[in-house]
């Protein structure tokens, strides 16, 4: 009995490194500096999430407890994103309406990585384009910085070639693409990586929501 409750266990820590070396090797995506993670808390656990403190859409200061008892779903970029942010919001648009009631008990948040542009005010109006559940959260570079550390995101500005040299130019935030499934208590359960079928997303939260 016992031993066999040790070798779940085992299964269960090998498991979770899997799962976190999958996240790490999809961050990782192009991008070499990405800092490697492989350790797993004390209790098994990734190590991926944790407290945070933001800003929401009507300026309002929120932290990870006011989420506490709700799935999340979160997802990083920023409004001024060419391709891959309005990409993803729109599945996560579509994943919610694939899950019906199941729905109310996923809040999906979407955390900007460009604190510099991103006011709340634009933040708000900007996921209101996709669906009235999504939050936008944004904050101060610090805020973010700690968000983005604490799911290991990286992020880094970018001016694109043919801005270098004006005086204010546009630039862009490259960034990781993943969207995060936590726990009510905050813990994380899964990733998607970009391009998960709206339909995929949404049978895999369906399996794990109860
Ligand atoms: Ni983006």
């Amino acid at each position: 009995m016992k031993s066999a409750l040790k070798a779940g266990l085992s299964a269960l820590v090998v498991g979770v490194i899997v799962v976190v070396g999958a996240a790490v090797y999809f961050m990782q995506d192009d991008r070499s500096s990405m800092p490697t993670v492989t350790q797993t808390g004390q209790s098994g656990k990734a190590l991926i999430g944790g407290p945070f403190e933001l800003v929401d859409g009507s300026g309002r200061t929120v932290t990870d407890k006011d989420f506490r008892g709700k799935y999340l779903l979160v997802f990083f970029g920023f409004t001024h994103c060419p391709d891959v942010c309005p990409t993803a919001l729109s599945e996560i648009a579509l994943t919610l309406d694939a899950l019906g009631e199941v729905a109310d008990k996923v809040q999906p948040l979407f955390i900007s990585v460009d604190p510099e542009r991103d006011t709340p005010e634009l933040m708000g109006e900007y996921v209101a384009q996709f669906h009235p559940r999504i939050m936008g959260l944004t904050g101060s570079p610090d805020q973010v910085a700690d968000v983005a550390k604490a799911y290991r995101v990286y992020y880094k500005k970018s001016i694109p070639e043919e801005e270098i040299g004006k005086e204010d130019p546009f630039y862009v935030m490259d960034h990781s693409a993943i969207t995060y499934l936590m726990s009510p208590d905050g813990d994380f359960l899964k990733h998607f990586s970009h391009g998960t079928a709206p339909d995929e997303m949404a049978a895999a939260i369906r399996d794990v929501v109860q």
